[in-house]
């Protein structure tokens, strides 16, 4: 099996730690780093919990890489209401009293260019440290091997408002300089995240029952998501919309892709960070926007499997 160096761009975020535990826990990955953005909190906060995961999971020796405070051109949003105001609902972890690795824009700009082909970026926060690196080092992002891109919906509804997704809504300029960059995009939008539920009932029996760092970590990180699940959409279950784009890379298996033409939306007032796919029955290459790979079907019982056994330290149930 050969291994795959990857860099998780990340604004943890509930689901964020739970992606960080997966790419952890898969032997098919080397991360080489963790580059910080802002998003489901403020930079500082999520960078003090990518420190307190990686110290969780004894991987203290991987950098966490500090990129940017604020979006390219809008005011910062964040989701506390979904994380809480720590960023890891209610859990608590040690501070592993690491100092953080350097420059997070750096970082991918450095890594991409010294290693062009062979890195896989798998983006899951607002998408402005890679606009940024676009930015500095114009065709940087082409040099990825990958670019996953957890973000967007498609023939789905938003979350953070009727037309756009959250990562996509923080930072549409961002997303839509990413769209354009011309890297072998593989974006994981709402459409296949909205698949997977994790339930309260397998949260019991799976993790509850296990008693250990990491299920205790996990059942008191994702409360908040539960509560605030089952009293907006009475959902009974938390989305895993991170792991999954983590999923891409250890599991390509198990999703199903379509290739599509689409732009993000920048001005709009009601519709800022939708993505507007060009769905039309008309030729290819007449179609608008720029080629871009979906995921659009995910084996959801297989897909939790294999998260539940790496995360929780089984060996994967898949
Ligand atoms: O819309 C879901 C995405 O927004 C996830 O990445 C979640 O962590 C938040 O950042
Ligand atoms: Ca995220």
């Amino acid at each position: 099996m050969s291994i795959l160096p990857v860099i998780l761009d990340t604004d943890p975020g509930v689901d964020d730690a739970l992606a960080m535990m997966l790419a952890l826990s898969s032997p098919e990955l080397e991360v080489l780093g963790v580059s910080v953005v802002s998003g489901n909190v403020p930079l500082a906060t999520g960078t003090e919990n990518a420190l307190k995961v990686l110290g969780l999971m004894g991987r203290t020796d991987i950098g966490v890489y500090v990129g940017a405070d604020r979006p390219l051109v809008r005011d910062p949003v964040y989701a506390k209401e979904v994380h809480g105001n720590t960023g890891l609902g209610q859990a608590r972890l040690a501070d592993p009293g690491v100092a953080v690795a350097g420059d997070g824009v750096a970082f991918l700009v450095e890594t991409l260019t010294d290693r062009p082909g062979e890195v896989m970026l798998i983006a899951v926060g607002p998408l402005t440290n890679l606009a940024l690196a676009e930015q500095q080092s114009p065709g940087v992002l082409q040099k990825a091997r990958q670019v996953v891109v957890m973000g967007g919906a498609i023939r789905e509804p938003g979350n953070s408002t009727p037309a756009a997704e959250f990562n996509f809504y923080a930072d549409p300029d961002a997303a839509r300089c990413v769209i354009q960059s011309g890297a072998q995009v593989m974006l994981v939008p709402l459409d296949v995240t909205h698949q997977v539920i994790l339930g309260r009932e397998m949260l019991e029996k799976e993790v509850a029952s296990q008693n250990t760092d990491r299920s205790r970590f996990l059942m008191d990180a994702v409360q908040d998501m539960l509560r605030f699940a089952e009293q907006t959409g009475g959902r009974e279950g938390i989305y895993l919309h991170d792991p999954l784009a983590v999923g891409v890379a250890v599991a390509p298996e198990l999703f199903e892709v379509e290739t599509m033409r689409l732009d993000v939306e920048t001005q709009g007032e009601l519709t800022a960070g939708q993505v507007v796919a060009d769905l039309r029955e008309i030729r290819e290459e007449i179609r608008q926007g720029r080629k871009v790979h979906c995921t659009i079907r995910v084996d959801c019982e297989r897909f939790l499997g294999l998260f539940l056994g790496r995360v929780l330290g089984r060996g994967s149930l898949s």
